[in-house]
């Protein structure tokens, strides 16, 4: 399974602060926002990652990722002209996926909580689709699933005005191979974009759509606004200064999935060794 990190957009509700950076090159506290969907798929055991960018963005996402040797990955770069579409990632992705399934995450969507990335191992299934659900308070927002009397899904809705199910379809998805041409089958919608609710809806119609709700012991958390890039931020510190435990530490990540080796691990903690992020590295060696 290879993955799929997709970071254009607009980032127009966070204008001017996008007007020139891609909001996901902007800090969730202490690192850049993409480091947390790049850990998610880390933490579910991929190491081919796909890194989809605007054209003038995509200079910045290498300077800092480069080919994600030091991660333990294989990081990939390749660009969306325009923002038409979450789906629009499988078919600029045909090339890359060759074939694979895959999961992809979208590059403003933080998950944390405990176990998930076993979770995550654990409940793909081989074929089919499969989306992540979590309840909100105010669906309306989101693309969200009906599911019927045996909690079988039965419709999804793109920001329903009436929403009569308060789970929100999250940013992260698994599709097997056939995405790519179910992807180029999708009609642009209304507000002229390939939309992956009609991705998911191939799927659902087919009866191979499943789903694992997300609990609420886990958070989930997009960034797209001013108001809930600052929340992400103040749960990312809560968290860590609590714990003393950092999330999406992507060093951390790769050193205990055995990607990298303790020699490298020290060699990265020289890096940062003037700040906490360097010293944290640094401590996980004693
Ligand atoms: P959105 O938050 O829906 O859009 P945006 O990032 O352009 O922001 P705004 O609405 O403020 O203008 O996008 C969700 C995620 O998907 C985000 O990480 C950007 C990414 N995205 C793309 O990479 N390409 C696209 O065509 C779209 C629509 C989104």
């Amino acid at each position: 399974m290879k993955g799929i990190v997709l970071a254009g957009g607009t980032g127009s509700r966070l204008w001017p602060v996008t007007n020139v950076i891609s909001k996901q090159l902007l800090p969730i506290y202490d690192k850049p926002m993409i480091y947390y969907p790049l850990a998610t798929l880390m933490l579910a055991g991929i190491r081919e990652i796909l890194i989809i960018t605007t054209p003038q963005d995509q200079s910045a996402f290498k300077a800092l990722l480069g080919n994600g040797h030091q991660f333990g990955i294989t990081l990939t770069y390749e660009i969306q002209p325009k923002p038409e579409g979450l789906a629009q990632a499988f078919i600029i992705g045909e090339e890359y996926l060759a074939g694979d399934s895959c999961l992809m995450i979208l590059g403003d969507n933080i998950f944390h909580g405990v176990g998930l990335g076993h979770q995550l191992e654990e409940t793909l299934p081989g074929i089919g689709a499969h989306i992540f659900t979590y309840t909100v308070s105010d669906p309306t927002q989101y693309g969200v699933l009906n599911l019927d009397s045996e909690g079988l899904p039965l419709a999804i809705e793109e920001k329903p005005r009436n929403p009569t199910s308060n789970l929100a379809v999250t940013g992260l998805y698994f599709f097997d191979n056939r995405v790519v041409e179910v992807a180029k089958q999708v009609k642009p919608s209304t507000r002229g974009e390939l939309e992956i609710t009609s991705v998911i809806d191939w799927y659902l119609q087919r009866k191979e759509l499943t789903l694992t709700q997300i609990t609420r012991g886990a958070a989930w958390l997009d960034t797209g606004n001013p108001n809930s890039m600052h929340d992400a931020s103040t749960y990312v510190r809560v968290v860590e200064e609590r714990t003393g435990l950092k999330i999406a530490c992507l060093e951390e990540i790769a050193y205990g999935q055995g990607w990298i080796s303790k020699e490298e691990l020290i060699e990265y903690s020289l890096r940062f060794k003037h700040n906490d992020y360097g010293k944290y590295i640094s401590k996980l060696l004693i």
